[in-house]
């Protein structure tokens, strides 16, 4: 019953199960009491649980799982002063989706890009939760992925360049963490950050950590840094069948605790599940799902789900929309004055895709500048500012862009070409109220108990001053 009950409860919830499951955890740790050691995790795959550390228990009269200042100061002290994850006795359901009935089972199967060497496992993503939460990855302990990645904004950062460890920007707007096991559309396979540079998730994940910018480790001094730690050894026994901590390991555990977000219980599906009227559509919503899904005039190459592919809203592949001028001449003198201002007043434009030097990935455009992949579009509504330098703070500045200012270039993706009586100023020409229908439909794909959902959320106990 633990553990599998708890996915839906949030922390503070006051009910008796709760208690039980977020009953604290595991971690624990003879050394640095130097008493014997209370408590061996006992795990046996899924179904294992860890039994309770003698000293946690004390803190059973906490009755909601959060600690009193008291307590917390006690366990910190405990623990030489550090942060430590409280974790429910048995392991949450990372590993199961729970799919909508709308949304076709063998479409999440072909979309699926779990290698086979690391299968989704409830005790591999709570250790992904884990080192997702730990600003122990970061060279100065003050940045963890979460820093930049938060759960109420759907895991991305509301601010429009994130910190990194020591106060410098990111390059770019950081990007929402929504369905990411779940991108091979089309019979592509999409690399992964804003222009693909990393070609699976268990790539991806380690480099957050050796940027320069954002976390500034070198993985030789991770790794040691993560032994010393009371709490990863009994982790990684459950995670991996033995307490060896290699990078490897961290990279597949990471990768699985992304994979785990799935979000796919918005009131676009739940609408779409039962037809009743009270959770039903509005006819705005309703309307700009059609405009999204079938395309201006019915033509379905016109339409945004060409690119935002539903139920997922993923892309397939990197694409221009024409957000700037690079690298061709214009006939409109104003804005290609004001492009090669804004590349020489330091910052050069950003070419995406093109900077990695790979053949176009499109027959019909010459190459890959400009060209990026968004995220998902899935609880888009909380994710801004939008597109990979934030430039655009609401949805309803998206929908502006594609209705008219989408600029002319030689690789704008194929939605964009025809679509206008003036060719310099291309893209779709929505009225009024056909933007409004698009972003009313956008928020529609908001889905709260992502957002809230304990599974995802910081385990840490955190010293509050
Ligand atoms: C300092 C801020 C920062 C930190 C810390 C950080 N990220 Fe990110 N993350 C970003 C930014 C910015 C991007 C987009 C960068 C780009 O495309 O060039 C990104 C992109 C990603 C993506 C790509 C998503 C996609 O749709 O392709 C994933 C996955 C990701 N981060 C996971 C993590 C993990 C896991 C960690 C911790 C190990 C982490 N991030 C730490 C800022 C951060
Ligand atoms: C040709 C492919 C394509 C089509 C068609 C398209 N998009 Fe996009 N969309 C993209 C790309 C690529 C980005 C990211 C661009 C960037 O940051 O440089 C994006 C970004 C977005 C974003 C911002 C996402 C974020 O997290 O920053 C929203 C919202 C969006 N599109 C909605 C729409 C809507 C609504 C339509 C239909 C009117 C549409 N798109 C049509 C490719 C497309």
């Amino acid at each position: 019953m633990r553990g599998r009950t708890m996915t839906i409860l949030p922390h503070s919830c006051r009910c008796k199960s709760a208690r039980v499951a977020v009953g604290l955890v595991l971690v624990l740790l003879a050394g640095t009491l130097g008493a014997p050691t209370p408590c061996r995790a006992q795990v046996a795959g899924e179904a294992g649980t860890f039994s309770r550390p003698r000293l946690l228990k004390r803190f059973d009269t906490n009755t909601d799982g959060n600690l009193n200042d008291a307590e917390t100061t006690a366990l910190r002290q405990a623990f030489g002063g550090i942060d430590v994850p409280m974790l429910p006795s048995g392991p949450l359901n990372y590993s199961r989706v729970r799919r909508p009935p709308h949304v076709d089972a063998s479409h999440l199967a072909g979309a699926d890009n779990t290698p086979e060497i690391n299968p989704l496992t409830n005790h591999g993503a709570t250790l992904g939760r884990v080192l997702f939460y730990d600003r122990q990855l970061s060279r100065n302990l003050t940045t963890a992925c979460a820093s930049c990645h938060l759960q109420r904004a759907a895991f991305t950062d509301p601010r429009q360049f994130s910190r990194g460890f020591k106060g410098k920007l990111t390059r770019r707007n950081s990007m929402s963490l929504v369905n990411l096991r779940f991108t091979n559309l089309n019979g592509q396979r999409p690399g992964f950050f804003w222009d693909e540079r990393a070609a699976t998730l268990e790539d991806q994940v380690l480099l957050p950590i050796q940027d320069p910018v954002e976390m500034g480790m070198k993985l030789e001094e991770l790794i040691p840094r993560l032994r010393k730690l009371p709490y990863y050894p009994d982790l990684f026994r459950a995670a991996f069948g033995s307490k060896s901590i290699t990078s490897s390991r961290v990279a597949r555990a990471l990768a699985q605790f992304v994979r785990s977000m799935v979000s796919l219980d918005s009131r676009y599906d739940r609408a779409a599940a039962r037809k009743d009227d009270d959770i039903a559509l509005t006819r705005l919503e309703q309307q700009g799902e059609t405009l999204f899904v079938e395309g201006v005039g019915g033509i379905a190459e016109f339409a945004c789900a060409m690119c935002h592919v539903p139920p997922t809203f993923n892309m397939p592949k990197a694409q221009n929309i024409g957000l700037d001028l690079t690298g061709i001449k214009s006939t409109r003198k104003t804005k290609a004055a004001k492009d090669r201002k804004s590349a020489k007043g330091g910052k050069p434009l950003d070419r995406g895709l093109g900077e990695l030097g790979r053949p176009s990935n499109d027959p019909f455009t010459p190459s890959n500048d400009g060209k990026f992949k968004a995220p998902s579009l899935r609880n888009v509504a909380l994710t801004a500012p939008y597109m990979h330098d934030g430039r655009f703070k609401t949805l309803e500045q998206v929908i502006a862009h594609y209705s008219g200012k989408v600029r002319p270039h030689p690789n704008l993706g194929l939605a964009f070409e025809d679509n206008s009586s003036d060719k310099r100023e291309s893209g779709f020409q929505f009225n009024k109220t056909q933007q409004q229908a698009l972003v009313a439909f956008l928020k529609t794909l908001t889905d709260k108990s992502f957002v809230a959902d304990a599974k995802f959320s910081d385990p840490f106990i955190r010293s509050r001053k």
